[in-house]
């Protein structure tokens, strides 16, 4: 049995569809641990509903980064995960702790990567006139919003569309593209070679 942690900051949306994913689809893996760096994260009330450890390590206790990450490390190694689930945490990572789960380490990112990266996905997509937008999902690297690609969904831009309304068009397809890339990590599916990802056939 794989284990999984999964950080959010937030709705934990993603999560939850992981989650769901996890247990419709039998995983050969658990979600050992949901851990928040913010007290209020509504979506810890979802991961304690289904009996997963909810956790918060609160960034606003650290006076600065290096300590945080080194509370968050030692919290998440405590259950011992095979894969870490970035799934909406916002946060800046630093280099040891990024460099600590090289290879392990998931993100799901608002947009079809390299374009668009930080914050505003959404806004950024509609300032640019792009007809095409999506998520990415990706292994975490050093460098903010990089690193080797494992799936992305893209979908339309309508010419009316508000934030809202392309950032719930791409959020549905998060929610299926995620639980997706985790299950072909568990499933020893992926291998990188020079930053571009691999992707081995599965069982039927
Ligand atoms: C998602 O759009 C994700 O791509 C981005 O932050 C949002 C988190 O949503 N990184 P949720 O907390 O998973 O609902």
């Amino acid at each position: 049995m794989r284990k999984i942690v999964i950080l959010i900051s937030g709705r934990g949306s993603n999560m939850e569809a992981i989650i769901r994913a996890a247990q419709n689809e039998k995983w050969p893996a658990r979600i050992v641990a949901v851990i928040s760096n913010k007290t209020d994260a509504p979506g810890l009330i979802f991961a304690a509903q289904q009996g997963i450890p909810a956790v918060v390590v609160a960034s606003g206790d650290y006076a600065t980064r290096e300590a945080f990450d080194a509370e968050l490390q030692r919290t998440i190694d405590g259950f011992s995960p095979d894969l870490v689930v970035l799934a909406g945490f916002m946060r800046i990572l630093t280099t040891g702790f990024v460099a600590h789960y090289a290879g392990r380490m998931l993100n799901i990112h608002p947009s079809l990567l390299p374009s668009f990266v930080g914050l505003s996905t959404h806004r950024q997509a509609l300032a640019a006139g792009v007809r095409i937008h999506g998520a990415t999902v990706h292994f975490v690297t050093a460098e903010l919003d990089h690193g080797p690609i494992v799936a992305q969904a893209a979908v339309p831009v309508m010419p009316d569309d508000t934030e809202q309304i392309l950032a719930a068009r791409v959020l549905e397809q998060e929610h299926i593209i995620y639980p997706r890339a985790i299950r072909w990590f568990i499933e020893d599916r992926l291998s990188v070679n020079d930053g571009i990802v691999r992707i081995a056939a599965g069982q039927a």
